[in-house]
């Protein structure tokens, strides 16, 4: 029988690291891939210069960055495994990163750069990869036996590291979902987060114009208990709306829930449109177009006769209203781009069964690690780092 000291299914971020630093204690391990390339999502995060951490996660309450049905559950990983650990390893390879947005660390030339980097800590761990191998079943006696596409392995060590569903074309499954049923664990419902939301029909009809047009905005989700605000970059697209704003509110939105957007944020907007009324004679339309993009002015104004008309001549209760649309413009989204477009996926292993220090699940020797848990960052560089974090703190235990 072909044995190891763990084996660990899923060669993406969270299943590289764990193996080099396993690897790199003296343990023998193999990592096992059904893609023919691994880590194909570091390839293509960050537009293909991997956002792998941010700067400004919480070390004392990392959890206010995280989406779980227990946000306390990342703490104890990430507050032992921060983003200054990745920044060292990453500097000790010689990859040159740049700091972007809000903490946001890229690499300066590609997310190749820190695929490298996880094979290298792999060699230095003596680490064996097999891709393009499926594993068809596993069963649990003494040790854990996989039966794959390159004959059966036995370990006592089995780390589930197949991450979530998005993505499907590259590789994405639900094999670690399974396993969790298999071995009895509890999972929490998953569905697509940090993804485009959509809106079907006739009412949508006035925005799809917009599309391509970018702005900064407020947006918000939730009833006063459970508001969730971001201040970010808005994307029109053809069947919805995207861009940053858009990613992180999806994560808390819920089915037929409205969000609210604050298309002029930085404008006292009824405050500008009365002043514009009392000195000036151009088109409204002219003058809204000086405080908020031309082709979003135009959009609200074709849509209402009253407003085309100069600004003097506006009556209040329109100009009013119009500001008031503006600045707080309530749409509910029919749906969302789903698993296909998705970053993220909500949800998964439940955190009750598993071990905040370790990873180990209430199975003896099954560990869980990355997004496959249900724990979820925010869009920034956050979710690569609870891959780091949670790997780390599995492979100090195995
Ligand atoms: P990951 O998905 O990385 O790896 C899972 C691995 O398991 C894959 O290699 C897969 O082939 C393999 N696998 C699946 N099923 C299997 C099976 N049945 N048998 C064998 N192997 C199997 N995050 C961030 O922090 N910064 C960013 O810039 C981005 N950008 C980004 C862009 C896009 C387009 C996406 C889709 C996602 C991001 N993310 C991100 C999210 C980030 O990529 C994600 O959270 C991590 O890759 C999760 O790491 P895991 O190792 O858990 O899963």
């Amino acid at each position: 029988m072909n044995t190891w000291d763990v084996v660990i299914v899923g060669a993406g971020a969270a299943g590289l690291f764990c193996a080099g630093v396993a690897g790199q204690r003296g343990l023998k391990v193999l990592v096992i891939d059904h893609s023919s390339k691994v880590a194909e999502k570091v390839r293509i995060s960050g537009g293909g210069r991997c956002n792998f951490t941010n700067r400004l996660l919480d070390a004392a309450a990392p959890q206010k960055h995280f989406i779980s049905q227990n946000p306390h559950f990342c703490r104890s990983a990430l507050s032992r495994y921060t983003p200054q650990d990745f920044i060292d390893l990453v500097q000790q390879h010689g990859i040159p990163f740049h700091e972007k947005h809000k903490g946001q660390l890229f690499c300066d030339n590609s997310a190749e750069d820190i695929i490298r980097m996880l094979l290298a800590e792999c060699q230095a761990g003596g680490v064996t990869i097999w891709s393009g191998c499926a594993v068809k079943s596993v069963v649990h006696t003494d040790a854990y036996t996989l039966e794959t596409d390159q004959g059966p392995v036995q370990t006592p060590s089995l780390v589930v590291a197949t991450g979530g569903l998005s993505i499907p074309k590259i590789g994405a499954s639900d094999w670690g979902y399974r396993i969790a049923e298999q071995f009895g664990l509890r999972l929490v419902p998953r569905r697509p987060g940090l993804v485009p939301l959509t809106f079907d029909g006739e009412a949508w009809a006035p925005y799809a114009q917009l599309a391509g047009l970018a702005l900064p905005v407020g947006i918000e989700t939730g009833d006063k208990k459970n508001r969730m605000h971001f201040d970010e970059d808005l994307l029109f697209t053809h069947r919805g709306l995207s861009g940053p704003a858009v990613l992180q509110i999806s994560s808390y939105w819920a089915d037929n829930c409205p969000i609210r957007l604050n298309l002029a944020p930085d404008v006292n907007l009824p405050e500008r449109l009365q002043e514009a009324k009392l000195r000036s004679k151009k088109l409204l339309g002219n003058e809204l177009a000086s405080l908020v993009p031309s082709r979003l002015a135009e959009a609200w104004v074709s849509q209402d006769t009253a407003l085309q008309r100069t600004s003097a001549e506006v009556p209040d209760k329109a100009l009013n209203k119009l500001a008031q649309a503006l600045c707080n413009w309530q749409l509910t989204p029919t749906g969302s781009e789903g698993y296909k477009k998705a970053e993220v996926t909500l949800g998964g292993v439940d955190t009750r069964d598993v071990s905040s220090q370790t990873m180990e699940s209430k199975h003896p020797g099954l560990y869980f690690i990355g997004e496959v848990i249900d724990v979820t960052g925010w869009l920034g560089g956050y979710n690569f780092q609870w891959a780091w974090a949670s790997a780390h703190a599995c492979a100090q235990a195995l």
